[in-house]
């Protein structure tokens, strides 16, 4: 089968199906022989949103038309709010109305909006149906489509209705990328940042030295299949998250809550990601455990790449520093991963190493949120 040349990685999983990671420019051209590798299919069904919808929905519909299934669609509205149980239910509704079947096979094709909403709703329709991912943003394609995790954020619980979730496959095609937004584009750096900090010492040289590697979008090709392979490995090692694949979520405990805090709008997932990963290294310096070389390395790639390293000064208008840095201690405390309210750190302490499950004095953590919510992190 022509889609096998393009498999590019596996993951095991102990949960339900293994699956493969599919990455080639020209995906369109496999995605039928792709669902035709999949038994007793009854219809598809295309999640997607509008911006995506209107780029590539009709292309997608048309190559579908040629194969002899029903096709339905639903398109998300435009925005990280969405990703809610309120639009779960639309999509369960609209799958009930078009008598969607346990034989359903679901195509999230969307950046990680889509794909957490699209990839839960398929965990929970009728006990559970198949879907692909086909990530359309970089943070898609690098990190969210793999690793299982699906969700929807509750309120101010983030990505808190949640479970794992194999996708029967992940199709990346780079090229969906050329008309990715650059702020979205540079979101998605933030991710493959964290994981050549904590995994991959080699690829942050590389990055340091020839930042066009990841800035140049016809020629980020090697770097995802590495970090797609990579976290496949990883994913492999520990489907259910209890040890290694801890060390994705660097930057993500103080990142989260200034994602919630500024509402899931005014910071993209990476953009916060980053400050939090200059928030979690500045602990480790303070604690000992990161050489203060790895924070001024970090916050030079950060800064080179266009990611914030702190929180920007517009935003941080709006809030009283005093006032954020209670509601980001709160938000900080709601985390799934938090063990009696203490939240457990990620902390590198050599480039391409770190720790997970890490516990970190109280008071430093607020001397940490009060240097975040005035915007003072230090940068060196
Ligand atoms: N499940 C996981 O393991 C995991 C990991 C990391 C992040 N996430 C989640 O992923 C979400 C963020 O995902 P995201 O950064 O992909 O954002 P997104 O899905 O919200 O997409 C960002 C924007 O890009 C647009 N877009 C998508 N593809 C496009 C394309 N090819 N061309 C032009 N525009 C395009 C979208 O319409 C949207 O406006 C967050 O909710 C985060 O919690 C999940
Ligand atoms: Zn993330």
């Amino acid at each position: 089968m022509m889609i096998n040349k393009h498999c590019i990685a596996h993951v095991n999983t102990n949960i339900k199906n293994n699956y493969k990671v599919i990455l080639s420019r020209n995906l369109i051209s496999y995605i039928n022989d792709a669902i035709e590798s999949v038994p007793e299919v009854s219809k598809l069904v295309l999640v997607t949103d509008e911006n995506v919808y209107s780029l590539y929905g009709q292309s997608v519909i048309e190559a579908l038309r040629t194969l002899d299934y029903p096709i339905m669609f639903f398109v998300v509205p435009v925005g990280r709010k969405h990703k809610s149980l309120q639009t779960a239910s639309e999509i369960f509704k609209f799958l009930f109305k078009n008598e969607a079947d346990s034989y359903t096979l679901i195509l999230n094709l969307g950046g990680g909006t889509v794909g957490d909403l699209g990839g839960l709703v398929s965990a929970l329709f009728l006990r559970g149906v198949r879907y692909f991912h086909i990530p359309t943003t970089l943070l898609s394609q690098v990190d969210s489509s793999i690793g299982s995790k699906v969700s929807v954020n509750f309120g101010k619980h983030l990505n808190s209705l949640t479970l794992f979730n194999p996708p029967y496959a992940v199709l990346s095609d780079p090229s969906l990328l050329r008309t990715l937004p650059d702020a979205e584009y540079r979101s998605g750096l933030a991710e493959i940042v964290k994981y050549a900090i904590v995994l991959d010492v080699e690829l942050f040289e590389d990055i340091e030295y020839k930042p066009e590697l990841l800035t140049d979008k016809e020629q980020i090709d090697s770097v995802l299949t590495r970090t797609i392979q990579k976290k496949c490995e990883i994913v492999s090692a520990d489907p259910l998250e209890h040890s290694i694949f801890r060390l994705y979520n660097y930057g993500h405990e103080i990142g989260h809550a200034i994602e919630v805090a500024y509402s899931y709008h005014d910071l993209r997932h990476g953009e916060a990601v980053s400050i939090g990963m200059q928030a979690s290294a500045w602990l480790g310096v303070q604690t000992g455990q990161t050489d203060p070389s790895i924070l001024k390395r970090q916050t030079t790639i950060l800064a080179k790449l266009g990611l914030p390293v702190n929180i920007p000064a517009e935003l941080l208008n709006k809030h009283d520093p005093k006032k954020l840095a209670l509601e980001l201690d709160i938000l900080l405390r709601k985390d799934k991963k938090c063990f009696l309210r203490d939240p457990q750190w990620v902390i590198p302490h050599e480039l391409g190493h770190a720790s997970y499950n890490v516990r970190v004095k109280e008071q430093l953590i607020s001397e940490c949120l009060k240097h975040v919510s005035e915007g003072s992190l230090p940068e060196i």
